[in-house]
C-alpha cells in the first residue's frame, strides 16, 4: 500500500464524471487499498477514486471506525427522508458546511472481490455514501451546502 496525493478543489479532475470500473481486478484492488491508506492517513471518513486523480467509479468509505465500505460502479436504487448535518471534504481542506441529504438510502454495486453488494444505509452512513458517491458525478459537497465557512485546524483551538 502506498499513500497517494489528494487532488483539492479548483482541479478539473473533481469536476468529470467517472467512468465504470470494467473489471475488479488486482490493479483495482491495489487502488482501492492506497485509497484506504491515504483516507486514514488524513483522518477522513471517505475518499473517491478521482480524489487521487483515478477517473473511474469507485470509493470507500469507513463511517465508524473498522467498517470499511468498498463501493465500485455503486448506484443509488433508494433515496428517502431528509437530514441535514456537517461535512466536509479531503479534497476541500479547511472548511466546512451544512447539507442536506436522503436520511436513507439504499445503494448497489460491487464489492473488492468484484461481488454484488446491496447496502442498506441510514443516518451518518447514508451521508458518507451520498457524499462520496456525488463525486463520481463531479460534484462536491461545496455545491450543495449553504454556509460553507473556515474551520480551525488547530487543535489548540478544538475547544471553542
Ligand atoms: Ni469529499
Amino acid at each position: 500500500m502506498a499513500l497517494r496525493n489528494v487532488v483539492t478543489d479548483g482541479d478539473p479532475i473533481l469536476r468529470k464524471k467517472c467512468r465504470e470500473v470494467t473489471e475488479v481486478d488486482d490493479r483495482i484492488r491495489g487502488i482501492l487499498d492506497d485509497m484506504l491508506e491515504t483516507m486514514r492517513f488524513n483522518l477522513g471518513v471517505g475518499i473517491a477514486a478521482p480524489q487521487v486523480g483515478i477517473m473511474r467509479r469507485m470509493f470507500v468509505a469507513e463511517p465508524e471506525e473498522g467498517k470499511v465500505f468498498y463501493m465500485i460502479n455503486p448506484k443509488i436504487t433508494l433515496s428517502e427522508g431528509e437530514q441535514e448535518g456537517e461535512e466536509g471534504c479531503l479534497s476541500v481542506p479547511g472548511k466546512a458546511g451544512k447539507v442536506k441529504r436522503p436520511q436513507h438510502i439504499v445503494m448497489e454495486g460491487l464489492d473488492y472481490d468484484g461481488n454484488p453488494i446491496v447496502v442498506d444505509a441510514e443516518d451518518f452512513e447514508a451521508v458518507v455514501l451520498c457524499h462520496e458517491y456525488d463525486h463520481l458525478e463531479g460534484i462536491l459537497y461545496t455545491d450543495k451546502c449553504t454556509d460553507l465557512r473556515d474551520i480551525n485546524e488547530d487543535p489548540e483551538g478544538e475547544d471553542e
